[in-house]
């Protein structure tokens, strides 16, 4: 069998599958039975800034409380002990205690304080690395691009000042010019590029006329987008990319590494197919390789990148020019 081993932000994986964070990766037992399955790494749920500020909305009401019994107990409060990003960080530190693999941490943050404070603590329970989940919703009309873009860049410099674990950063596809702002990513040392995160969107409920929230999963062709960047940049940037998004079998996975990915993460296929799906991945990956002669993942990695392919025509818009010249259908 073709070995699948590889290699992502200075991480050797036993195989190229990651499981992306979400309520999957948020439960001791659940990533128990990852690992079982044969996933190579787990990316923890994000530490969300929300969780830091309930913590500090919580201390200062119990600060407050107690401040009103009697002055000096304010001294002695430091010592509470509440849910919020402590427990978080308590978990995580069992999480690695308890796993063979690889554990990679995830935080959200907003303010520039945030991410470093808490990279920092991430960093100190012992995760093999940080996954910056930079996920932000910019409603302000008059916030320039190169604004936002400047404020990630600084974020990703920051963190990597105080850290000294690889770091990550996971991305939106919604950058005006992906392919240069990843650049300018990658010109900061960042290890490892996960290509994409994938929004949840607001849905409106007829019967009510108010708002509902549905599991917003992926569907298998929706890898295509990450497959278009991962072909684009693969030639061009040091970090290593990690295709997420839409990559429901091992063939998907397979087609990421062709175009130049290291690994690949997953999410809404084992929400929908069970955990133990990652292990049919991996075999349907492990398949294709031997079918195709490739001893190992890296002969077939980045064989089909923008650059390396016969038809690097494929990423780009004549792709879509060639879709426009397909004969119109009367018969529909
Ligand atoms: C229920 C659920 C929870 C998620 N929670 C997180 C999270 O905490 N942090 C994060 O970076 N991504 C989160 N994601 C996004 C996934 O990690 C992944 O990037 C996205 O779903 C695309 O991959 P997929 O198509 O394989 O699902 C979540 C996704 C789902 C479906």
């Amino acid at each position: 069998m073709a070995d699948l081993s590889t290699g992502y932000m200075g991480l050797e994986l036993k195989n190229p599958f990651i499981v992306g964070a979400s309520s999957l990766t948020s439960d001791l037992n659940t990533l128990d039975r990852i690992e079982s399955a044969g996933a190579a790494a787990v990316v923890i749920k994000s530490l969300f800034e929300e969780q830091v500020a309930l913590e500090a909305h919580v201390l200062q009401e119990e600060l407050t409380r107690y401040n009103d019994l009697h002055a000096e107990m304010v001294s002695v409060m430091p010592t509470l002990r509440h849910g919020g990003p402590e427990k978080h960080l308590y978990w995580v530190e069992r999480a690695v205690r308890q796993m063979d693999i690889p554990v990679i941490a995830s935080l959200n943050a907003v303010g520039i304080d945030t991410w470093v404070e808490y990279s920092k603590k991430l960093a100190g329970t012992g995760v093999d690395g940080i996954e910056l989940n930079i996920y932000s919703l910019p409603l302000e009309s008059d916030l320039h691009s190169e604004t936002i873009e400047a404020d990630h860049i600084d974020i990703v410099e920051r963190v990597k000042e105080v850290v000294d674990i690889p770091v990550s950063v996971k991305l939106s596809p919604f950058y005006t010019n992906p392919v240069n702002f990843i650049r300018v990513l990658d010109a900061t040392g960042i290890d490892g590029i996960v290509m994409f995160n994938r929004f949840m969107q607001p849905e409106i409920d007829l019967s009510d006329l108010g708002f509902m929230y549905v599991n917003d999963y992926s569907s298998p062709n929706d890898h295509r987008l990450a497959l278009r960047f991962a072909g684009i940049l693969s030639d061009l940037v040091q970090a290593d990319i990690c295709a997420s998004g839409g990559i429901h079998s091992g063939e998907d996975a397979a087609r990421m590494i062709l175009a130049g990915a290291s690994c690949i993460q997953t999410a809404s296929a084992l929400y929908k197919n069970g955990v133990d799906h990652i292990g049919k991945m991996e075999g349907e990956l492990a398949t294709f390789l031997d079918n195709k002669g490739f001893s190992n993942l890296s002969e077939a990695k980045g064989m089909l990148s923008m650059r390396r392919s016969k038809d690097p025509e494929a990423y780009s818009r004549a792709h879509y020019m060639r879709m426009l010249r397909i004969p119109v259908r009367t018969d529909l």
